[in-house]
Parts: structure tokens; C-alpha cells; sequence
């Protein structure tokens, strides 16, 4: 009876929390606002937003007031009315001289002048666009139009930490490159461009650990999550440790790891690959870090429950250590897994089969 008393005063304290997000979709013209209920571990779908086009990259302002977004041959803005809904607010076509490259990510600017930068993947060179805001985050216009060279192919990038540098990760030109940040204006100039080790390793995503002494990248190729070190000075990158993203003696050819994100308090990382089979899963892995962002261990790697598909992008939780989420465009879905120390578990999968979802997935809370 004590026991059951007990339980019942405990089981009064627990208070389940709705999380909010947003999923894009790779090719249907929709944004999903989802709910995931941290206690009784079930998603929901809360809204199917019809949007301008279909957006294959998504990511929030560092105020979670706008959405940007990629599409074909554009970015967009949405205002962030409520968990739930969003207002169109700009288009943008992008430009540059890149003839059949497609944009593909998006990144914004944490601090003034809160510049957006794109990036465009395909065709025979990528081009970077910087983007300006209105007083409301909306975007306003192309103010820096710039090229990588012949042969890149630029799929990830992100912000140095003392937001002065961005890096882009170069898959179809197997290098990195690292290019000064204005902080007035938010322009960029070439800093330096940083040959990948191997042929085919193929860089895909980038992450920066807040401190600014490593760098992790995802290598697409040669499937491996790459520990770089940032040199203090000139903030260019060097290879120090790898570690692999699918098992020991599986073929490189057969997958394509994808996505590289931080833990919400930055104590570990997440990293995946995909399986270009439909039958074959795609993998799930964990990395311990030091407090200035060495890596220590790879904790475990675990197979996900489809491919992939074009997807496997991981979404670690802004608010906890505990979950991430992961999409799928195999199936069509968006999972949670939590993370329990020395491995990770699915506990919540909910089905947005519209023929184009999942793409990637942004918390909004
Ligand atoms: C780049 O691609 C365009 C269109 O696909 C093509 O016309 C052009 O010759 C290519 N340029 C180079 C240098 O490969
Ligand atoms: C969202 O709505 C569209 C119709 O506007 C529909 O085609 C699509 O299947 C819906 N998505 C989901 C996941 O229910």
C-alpha cells in the first residue's frame, strides 16, 4: 500500500510535455507539424501545411521566428505563427553561374547581420548565395552571389563559432573549404580550401563543436565520421580520427552516410549513413565527446529500421540530451529514439506517406 502510495504521488509529479516540430519533404509540396509527447512517447501529426514548393532542406532562425528553405531553384522564408502553423513570407530565385545545380542547404547567421547562406548541389559547380533579412528575419535579397570552383559539389555547411567562418562541405569535390565570415555585412571571402584525405571520401556534413577546436564531417564515400582539428590561428581544418558508419566489411558502394549533429547539452554526437538497398537498413551511431570536443568513443552503431532512402537525417532535441529524431523517405516517416548511455532505441514512429515525405526535421521547441 505504501508502495502504491508512493507511486501515485510520484506518477502526480510527472508532467509529459509536447514537443513541437517541423518536417520537410523531398518532393510534395508540404510541411508536417508534428507533436511528440515526451511521456506517453507518441508522435502526431498537428498540421499538413501546404507549402510554395517542395522543400528538401529546412532549417530555424536562432530564434525559432522563421523557417528558411530550400527548393529547386530557389529559397524561401516562412514566418513561424505558432507551433503548428507558418506564413509565407519571401521567394527568392537563386543565383550564380552554376547551370543545373539545385539548391540544397540553408544556414542562418545566429548573430547580426543574421545573413542567410545557401548553397547549391549538382550540375558542374556550386554556387553560394548570402541573403539578407528584413527586421523580422524574412528574407530580403541576394547581397553576395560567389562560385566554388569547376568539379564541387557542395551538399552541408555551418558556422564557425565565434561566427566568423563559414564551412562547406564539398561531397562531388572530395575537399572542405573554409571562407571568412564580414560581421558587418555577412559576406564571405575565400579562406582556404582543404583537400579530403582520400579519393572518394566525398564530405557531405559538417558540424563545429561550440569551443572551436574540432570539426566533425560526415565522409559519404568512404562512409566515416571525420574528427577534424581547427587551427586556432588561421581556423583551417586538419584530419585527426575517423571512425566507421556502417560495419566492418560492408561495401562503401551499397551506402551513403548522410547527417552529423550535436547533443542538445554537446556531450555527445550523432552521426548516420543510408543503404541504397530497400532491404538493407541503414545505421545509427553515437560518439562520446571531451569537453572541448574531442571525440572519445563510438558508443555504438545500430542498424535504423528502413534504408533511409535519401534521408536518415538526424534532429537531435533542442531541449534534452534524450531524443533525437531521424526521417525516413524509404517509408515516408519520422521517428524518435532515445538515448540510454550505451545504446538507442526507437520509441515513437509516425507514418507521413504523401509519395515525397520525409526529408529533414527541425525542432521547434
Ligand atoms: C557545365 O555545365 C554546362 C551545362 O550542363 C555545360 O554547358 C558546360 O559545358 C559545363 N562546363 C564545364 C566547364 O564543364
Ligand atoms: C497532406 O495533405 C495533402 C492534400 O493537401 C495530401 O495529399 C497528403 O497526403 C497529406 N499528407 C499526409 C501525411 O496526410
Amino acid at each position: 500500500m505504501r508502495f502504491l502510495i508512493a507511486l501515485l504521488c510520484y506518477s502526480g509529479h510527472v508532467t509529459a510535455t509536447l514537443h513541437h516540430l517541423f518536417v520537410g519533404a523531398f518532393s510534395s509540396p508540404h510541411l508536417y507539424a508534428v507533436g511528440f509527447d515526451d511521456q506517453s512517447l507518441t508522435l502526431t501529426l498537428l498540421n499538413n501545411i501546404t507549402t510554395q514548393d517542395s522543400h528538401f532542406w529546412i532549417t530555424l532562425d536562432h530564434q525559432k521566428k522563421n523557417l528558411y528553405t530550400t527548393s529547386v531553384n530557389s529559397w524561401s522564408s516562412y514566418a513561424i505563427e505558432t507551433s503548428e502553423t507558418v506564413q509565407h513570407r519571401k521567394t527568392i530565385p537563386l543565383e550564380g553561374n552554376c547551370i543545373d545545380s539545385q539548391a540544397i542547404f540553408v544556414q542562418s547567421l545566429p548573430v547580426s547581420p543574421y545573413t542567410v547562406y545557401g548553397v547549391t548541389f549538382g550540375g558542374n559547380r556550386s554556387c553560394g548565395n548570402v541573403m539578407s533579412v528584413d527586421h523580422e528575419g524574412s528574407l530580403s535579397r541576394i547581397i553576395q552571389s560567389f562560385d566554388y570552383q569547376i568539379g564541387s559539389g557542395v551538399h552541408g555547411l555551418t558556422i564557425g563559432p565565434n561566427h566568423d567562418v563559414l564551412y562547406s562541405a564539398d561531397d562531388s569535390g572530395n575537399s572542405l573549404w573554409a571562407h571568412s565570415i564580414n560581421s558587418d555585412t555577412g559576406q564571405v571571402e575565400f579562406l582556404d580550401r582543404i583537400a579530403a584525405p582520400n579519393y572518394g571520401s566525398d564530405p557531405r556534413h559538417i558540424t563545429v563543436h561550440p569551443k572551436g577546436k574540432f570539426a566533425y564531417v560526415v565522409f559519404e564515400g568512404t562512409n566515416k565520421l571525420v574528427l577534424y582539428r581547427i587551427d586556432p590561428k588561421d581556423k583551417t581544418l586538419a584530419s585527426a580520427k575517423s571512425f566507421p558508419l556502417i560495419p566492418p566489411g560492408y561495401p562503401n558502394s551499397e551506402y551513403w552516410s548522410d547527417e552529423v549533429r550535436l547533443s542538445y547539452s554537446n556531450s555527445y554526437i550523432w552521426a548516420t549513413s543510408r543503404s541504397h538497398r530497400s532491404s538493407y537498413p541503414g545505421y545509427i551511431s553515437a560518439f562520446s565527446i571531451s569537453e572541448t570536443g574531442d571525440i572519445l568513443s563510438q558508443l555504438f552503431l545500430t542498424p535504423t529500421t528502413t534504408s533511409g532512402g535519401m534521408a536518415n537525417a538526424v534532429a537531435p532535441s533542442t531541449s534534452s540530451d534524450e531524443f533525437v529524431a531521424i526521417t525516413d523517405s524509404e517509408k515516408g516517416l519520422i521517428q524518435i529514439w532515445r538515448f540510454t548511455g550505451r545504446r538507442t532505441e526507437v520509441v515513437a514512429t509516425l507514418d507521413l506517406r504523401d509519395g515525397g515525405c520525409c526529408a529533414n526535421a527541425f525542432w521547434y521547441d
